[in-house]
């Protein structure tokens, strides 16, 4: 099979990396791409993954025969739909079922129909109806851009004043047209939790657990970020949490395919939060998750071709899932600076000494090869350490001794993964 990987991420590098020790890829193109699926597929850098018309014509000149989505917005953008369309295999929810994603009113409302247990909102077009709900509700109080935003949309304000300058830089279009509706929430508390789902014609079959550090310093300090480290599984999660959270996705999955006429057919990702009054969604994503997919499918023991073409097919009962047991632990490098702004061009060494040490597998993010073939920096999230370990202690320790043999000037980590 000629597999072509839209995406460009360290999620996109673990999926082409699963995917190429499947005996069912014969050729596997991912565009763009970046320095560490160079390696492993053929990268397309001028293939834009959300013009839906140019991904056609790629594979319709490579005869590829099945695409699978990675990041949001060609998913938003509408590519599944051209595909699918067009009759090729696809693995990614159509527009409409993105927009649980893409429209955070969107998600909810799809939430409070299915009675998926979430926390209490309501959306606004108009900074002084908004303002007057925050002063009503009080802090803590959440404030989130409507639209996508690279998981930096949200503040979770402790005091008043933060929220409504959190509003007011959002009608102001400190997230452009993604923050022109902005949805105020009531503030849970508790634990998060990553559940990630096949889901096909209605039907969800749940990955391990992983939890994913967002903020951007040592002791979730600083802000949001687009992840800073990831562990699979969760060793919190109570069996009737777990059960709770498996239900929840079931139940979603249901609704999809009443919803999206049974073209939810990739991965639903639920952001949960444990709380007090059991397991609640904060977000719903229509894609995997990064970096938790660079500790999800290290962790997979099943084939991951058949597993995405029999999604893309809607084939959702020959779906095996099979987990192995020891534990991963992913750590981000990040350049300087980042999630602000940052340099880029940074020359990177040390990864083949890191991957020597038994368990360790560096997915590269943010990185390209400059005119000398030097591996260097491209972006704010550069590489992703994961290691696989028999225990949690194991795991965490192999992925921090290879990070210190990668270097990098710049090099930002936090060292409270896990
Ligand atoms: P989101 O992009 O919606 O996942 O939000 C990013 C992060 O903000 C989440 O992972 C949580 O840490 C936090 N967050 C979002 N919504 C809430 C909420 N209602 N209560 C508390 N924290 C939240
Ligand atoms: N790790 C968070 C996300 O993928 O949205």
């Amino acid at each position: 099979m000629n597999i072509l990987v839209l995406g460009g991420g360290g999620r996109e590098h673990a999926i082409a990396w699963a995917l190429a020790k499947s005996p069912r890829t014969d050729s596997l193109y991912v565009a763009p791409g970046n320095g560490g699926t160079d390696g492993i597929a053929q990268n397309v850098p001028d293939l834009n993954p959300e013009d839906g018309q140019a991904v056609l014509a790629f594979v319709r000149e490579n005869a590829i025969d099945f695409v699978v989505i990675g990041p949001e917005a060609p998913l938003v953008a509408g590519v599944a739909d051209v595909l699918r369309a067009a009759g090729v295999p696809t693995f990614g929810p159509d527009a409409q079922g993105a927009q649980l994603e893409g429209s955070k009113t969107f998600s909810k409302k799809f939430m409070d129909a299915n009675d998926i247990p979430t926390a209490r909102y309501a959306s606004f077009t108009d900074l002084e109806p908004a303002l007057a709900y925050v002063r009503e509700l009080g802090a803590p109080i959440v404030v989130k851009a409507d639209g996508l935003a690279a998981g930096k949309g949200v503040v979770v304000a402790d005091e008043l004043e933060d929220a409504e300058d959190a509003v007011r830089s959002c009608f102001d279009g400190a997230f452009g047209d993604s923050g022109k509706t902005v949805l105020i929430e009531e503030c849970l508390t508790g634990p998060e939790c990553s559940m990630l789902a096949f889901v096909s014609d209605g039907k969800a079959h749940c990955m391990a657990t992983a939890q994913d550090h967002k903020r951007a310093f040592d002791g979730d300090r600083g802000p949001n970020t687009g992840g800073m480290g990831a562990y699979s599984p969760v060793p919190i999660v109570t069996p009737d949490e777990l059960a709770a959270m498996h239900d929840i996705m079931e139940r979603a999955a249901v609704a999809t395919a009443r919803e999206f006429d049974n073209d939810y057919r990739g991965v639903l990702y639920g952001g949960f939060m444990l709380t007090p009054e059991g397991p609640k969604i904060i977000e719903f994503n229509a894609r995997f998750g990064d970096p938790e997919t660079q500790v999800v499918l290290p962790r997979l023991e099943s084939d991951l071709a058949d597993i995405m073409l029999a999604v893309a097919e809607g084939r959702p009962d020959d779906i095996d899932l099979r987990w192995s047991e020891q534990w991963a632990v992913c750590v981000v490098l990040a350049s300087e600076g980042y999630p602000g702004s940052y340099e880029k061009g940074k020359v990177i060494l040390g990864i083949d000494e890191a991957e020597q040490i038994e368990g360790v597998t560096v997915f590269h993010a943010g990185t390209a090869k400059n005119f000398d073939d030097e591996l260097v920096t491209a972006g704010g999230r550069v590489l992703n350490v994961v290691a696989l370990g028999d225990s949690f202690d194991d795991a965490r320790e192999k992925a921090y001794e290879a990070c210190d043999l990668i270097n990098f000037e710049g090099k930002q980590y936090r060292s409270d993964i896990g």
